[in-house]
């Protein structure tokens, strides 16, 4: 053979074989696809493959974290229309065994609804959002590719005095928040997200659909905090809609350490879970150029706040509680609740409520930055050494590159017992710490990262031991991962615990029992017992 000959079939072999996502798992998946919807006409509508010129934009959307990155991207997107649109894509991965990804409003931290090293498909729900709202029963039904801000939209046009309590992203959607909990700025008054669910409904590996009486309160029990990833995929929430005043009140006020805000923190730490169920104070810090001596830094802790009430109440409250931050009526605007989650969602006043509901879609394919987050549970306030150490160490990021969210629990929160549902962050937790940093450049990932890592070590005689907690909706892949192949309980352990504390034996229960064969599963999902898979 001459060489020429052999340099044309390098070539072809390297250049024309199929790439790797197009072996016979993926051939023989839409195969059985096509076959078991072949009376539906609107299937191949949804079906995305790398050879679709949409395949990158449907792709990328929701991506917002350039860290997350994986040279196998799914073979398939599927975006069903319908239950029984689903029903036939899990039927057909499991029958041709190729690992699927649920996606819902693709915020996971980790990326886990999006990338994997193995062949998988992505099953993204973005046709599946409806919302329908019953004022008079005060519940609705929300499909769980819904965002966040379309939920809230859709509730206020309907009810002045009608809210849900959730996040303050209105991009974030319903599918993996709701069933990892959901902290927002009303959580002191009415809980988690997931304790305000009242029915679901839910397709499980063998393709049945579910409603809460028919999958039993067992795995009822699991949804509504151990994350819906591993037991099934969730269609829908019906959620209890909760009663608010007309008129909030919030404020945003910022303090440095010339004004005290070492002192002040130190405080807040006292009072913020004690006061009053309508009050919600969350503290951001962020260091940056001090506005009291030039070319200094200084760190600026954010008091932002929501008050159930209007500001005549707001005032007195705030006077008894925490006379140290010299609140003033002039620092506090009243305004429908509506309006509040603009507000906290950091758009500028003026903003029409109409983004709400459509914001998901600008949300761009264009990652601009690297994120890395955790968290932590505190549950004895940290000393005013303590705090000076934090920003000692912040000192070492570039400016407004970190930012720490200390949100405070007590009120609601505490109600529940630490395994009335899976999310077992209750009595006896003072706040919550998210880290985060962000960067730009993919060289400075390395020193950006063990930054994190620094202050996360910094900060393990803070907060709570045995386990150091941690809340499952800022997934963390650094507290562990299940091994490859055979999940073993021993190993998923590591990391249940942080997450569930003693709910993680009856999630593998529940496991156990619903998905024995471990259909659903990802690097922090809840292992059967005895799994092979
Ligand atoms: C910018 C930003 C702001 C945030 N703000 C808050 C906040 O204020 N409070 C708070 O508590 N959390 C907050 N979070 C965390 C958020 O709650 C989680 O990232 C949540 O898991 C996102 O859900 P998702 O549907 O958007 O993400 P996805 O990436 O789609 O899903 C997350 C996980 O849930 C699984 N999943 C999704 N939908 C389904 C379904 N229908 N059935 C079964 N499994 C499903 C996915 O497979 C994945 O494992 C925030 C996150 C970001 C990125
Ligand atoms: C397709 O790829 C998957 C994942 O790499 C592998 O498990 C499977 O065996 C492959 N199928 C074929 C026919 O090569
Ligand atoms: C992707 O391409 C296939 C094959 O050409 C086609 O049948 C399908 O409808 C396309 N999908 C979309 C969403 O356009
Ligand atoms: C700072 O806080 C401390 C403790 O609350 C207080 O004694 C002191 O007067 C405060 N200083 C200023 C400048 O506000
Ligand atoms: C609070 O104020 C700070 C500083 O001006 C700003 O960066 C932050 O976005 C504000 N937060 C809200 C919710 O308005
Ligand atoms: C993506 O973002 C970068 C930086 O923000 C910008 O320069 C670039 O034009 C954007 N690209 C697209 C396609 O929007
Ligand atoms: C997985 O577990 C099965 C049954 O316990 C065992 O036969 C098999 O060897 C294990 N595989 C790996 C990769 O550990």
């Amino acid at each position: 053979m001459t060489t020429f000959k052999k340099l044309t079939i390098f070539l072809f072999l390297s250049l024309c074989l199929p790439p790797s996502w197009a072996n016979n798992t993926h051939d023989n998946f839409l195969e059985c696809l096509h076959h078991k919807l072949r009376n539906s006409n609107s299937v191949s509508q949804g079906i995305y493959t790398p050879k679709n010129s949409s395949y990158s934009t449907i792709y990328n959307s929701f991506l917002g974290n350039r860290r997350i990155t994986s040279d196998s991207k799914p073979s398939i997107i599927f975006t069903p229309s319908d239950e029984s649109q689903i029903q036939a894509a899990i039927h057909c991965s499991k029958k041709h065994d190729l690992q699927i990804r649920i996606r819902g409003g693709g915020h996971d931290y980790e990326g886990l609804s999006y990338i994997s090293e193995t062949v998988f498909v992505i099953i993204d729900l973005r046709n599946l959002r409806s919302i329908s709202i019953d004022t008079k029963d005060k519940t609705a039904w929300i499909q769980a590719g819904a965002t966040l801000g379309e939920v809230y939209y859709r509730i206020a046009e309907k009810s002045k005095t009608l809210a849900f309590v959730a996040g303050v992203c209105p991009t974030v959607g319903v599918g993996g928040h709701f069933s990892g909990g959901g902290y927002g700025m009303m959580s002191r008054k009415f809980g988690t997200a997931a304790d305000n669910i009242i029915d679901a409904k839910l397709i499980d590996a063998n393709g049945k659909i579910h409603d809460r009486e028919s999958m039993g309160e067992d795995l009822f029990w699991a949804i509504r905090g151990g994350g819906g990833t591993s037991f099934g995929l969730i269609t829908s929430w019906k959620v209890k809609l909760l009663d608010i005043p007309e008129k909030v009140t919030v404020f945003n006020v910022t303090r440095t350490l010339e004004q005290n805000a070492t002192q002040l923190v130190y405080k807040w730490q006292h009072i913020a879970h004690k006061v009053d169920d309508n009050l919600l104070l969350r503290l951001f810090l962020k260091s940056s150029q001090s506005p009291f001596s030039r070319g200094q830094r200084t760190i600026h802790a954010f008091f932002t706040t929501l008050f159930l009430g209007g500001v005549d109440e707001l005032l007195p409250e705030m006077q008894k509680s925490f006379p140290e931050l010299g609140l003033v009526k002039e620092d506090c605007i009243e305004m429908s609740w509506i309006e509040s989650i603009l507000f906290f969602a950091g758009f500028p006043r003026g903003i029409p409520i109409e983004l709400l509901p459509i914001i998901w879609k600008f949300t761009s394919n264009n990652q601009t930055s690297f994120f890395k987050g955790k968290s932590d549970y505190v549950q004895r306030p940290i000393s005013i050494n303590g705090l000076e150490g934090i920003w000692k160490l912040f000192n070492q990021v570039g400016e407004n590159a970190a930012e720490l969210q200390f949100s405070p629990y007590g009120g609601e929160l505490s109600e529940f017992s630490e395994s009335e549902t899976p999310f077992p962050h209750r009595a006896g937790n003072i706040f919550m710490i998210h880290y985060g940093v962000n960067w730009e450049k993919m060289e400075s990932s390395e020193k950006h990262l063990s930054w994190i890592r620094k202050l996360y070590g910094y900060m393990a005689r803070y907060v709570s031991k045995s386990p150091r907690a941690a809340y499952f909706n800022y997934r963390d892949l650094d507290l562990g991962v299940n091994n490859k192949g055979n999940t073993s309980y021993a190993q998923a352990r590591i990391w249940g615990e942080k997450y569930f504390k003693n709910n993680f034996d009856r999630l593998v229960k529940v496991k156990t029992k619903v998905d024995p064969t471990n259909f659903f599963r990802n690097e922090q999902s809840i292992p059967p017992l005895l799994s092979k898979a």
